[in-house]
């Protein structure tokens, strides 16, 4: 379980956790190799979809995968659990995330009571629930990998000691009474938004049913650890620094960009309210090496932003009201997708 010494470390220990999830997770490879992706450029993660199809299992399984499910260790003397899971609800208040100061009538002094946010892996349940008060607080700790209790800021990363903080937040895409839409502005945290959808095929959902017929307990309990957390923060340096960019495909990443602009490239305000900001670009680029790591190459190339643009870019930007409009009266289910889609593959052919 040594650290990774080079990009080819990085991607076979990288391909172990998609094979070893693969035996646990029927289908949905692609969604599992983004959150993989997604990691190794140090980025959080949104999963977009129904109830009971894997959503929580994925997460669960990469956490198993790097040997945080029973972690607990303490940094200068502030104690961090390897995983931890929030459900969020209407109720739920900015300080049961981040902690808060408690009375010590021994000592007679406050002293912080760290909340469940202190950890290295955390899942944010049904996000969309929370009243906009407390998403923010989750938001601004993604934001600034930190946070503050009474009046002394901890820090949720720490690098150089091997600590990550990676959020996994969960959303249903059907809108129900009691949600709290995250606005698009805040979205924007999130490196990449992932959408997970039924199984594909008849022989998917049979298999699934397989995997489960002789077992009472999660599939992901019987998986090991291949890595650990240092394992992850020193990969995460060594795609940053490793993953070499050309002027090529700067300038096709620069170019996509500033076509989402309606300002800019006028067509796409015909799809397009809100085009991409340059941090969208930056995550772009970020996800693109990524990629490029895992296709084995130490050279980012158009075609790796090709393959993270929809996912990267999907939740950053705002669709025209009337498009949609006009997208709903056409077809009936994920409208809004499918706006975002046409949109996208229209900037790449006039970009191309
Ligand atoms: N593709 C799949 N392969 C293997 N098991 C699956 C798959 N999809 C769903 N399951 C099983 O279905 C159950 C529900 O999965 P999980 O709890 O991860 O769903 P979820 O998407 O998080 O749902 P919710 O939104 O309700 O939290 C688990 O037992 C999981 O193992
Ligand atoms: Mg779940």
């Amino acid at each position: 379980m040594d650290e990774p010494r080079d990009l080819d470390d990085v991607r076979r220990i990288a391909e172990e956790i998609l094979e070893k999830l693969g035996r646990v997770i029927i289908g949905l490879k692609g969604e599992i190799r983004l959150v993989l992706l997604s990691m190794l450029s140090n980025g959080h993660v949104l999963l977009e979809g129904v109830p009971g199809i894997a959503k929580t299992t994925i997460v669960r399984g990469v956490a198993r995968l790097l040997g945080l499910t029973e972690l607990e260790v303490e940094i200068s003397g502030i104690p961090y659990r390897g995983f931890a899971r929030i459900q969020f609800t209407p109720d739920l208040l900015p300080s049961d995330i981040t902690g808060s100061l408690v009375f010590n009538p021994s000592t007679r002094l406050f002293e912080p009571r760290f909340g469940p946010i202190f950890t290295y892996m955390l899942l944010a349940d049904e996000i969309n629930r929370a009243v906009p008060r407390t998403q923010s607080a989750l938001l601004q700790a993604m934001q600034e990998k930190q946070v503050t209790i009474g009046d002394k800021t901890y820090p949720l990363e720490i690098r150089d000691k091997g600590k990550f903080f990676l959020v996994f937040a969960t959303q249903n895409p059907v809108e129900q009474e009691g949600t709290y839409p995250l606005p698009e502005a805040q979205l924007d945290r999130f490196l990449v938004r992932i959408l997970v959808g039924y199984p594909e095929s008849l022989e998917a959902e049979k298999s699934i049913l397989k995997l489960h017929s002789r077992r009472l307990h999660e599939p992901i309990e019987e998986l090991d650890r291949v890595a650990s957390p240092e394992w992850l923060v020193q990969a995460q340096n060594i795609v940053a620094v490793s993953v070499e960019e050309t002027e090529e495909t700067l300038d096709y990443i620069a170019r996509i960009i500033r076509a989402t602009r309606p300002e800019v490239f006028e067509p796409a305000g015909e799809y397009f309210e809100l085009g991409a900001s340059p941090r969208a670009g930056i995550a772009l680029l970020r996800a693109a090496k990524a990629h490029a790591a895992f296709r084995g190459k130490n050279i980012v190339e158009p075609t790796d932003v090709d393959a993270v643009l929809f996912p990267v870019l999907n939740h950053r930007l705002i669709p025209r009201m009337e498009k949609l409009v006009e997208y709903e009266e056409k077809v009936r289910y994920n409208a809004r997708i499918k706006l975002i889609r046409d949109g996208l593959e229209l900037i790449k052919e006039t970009v191309v």
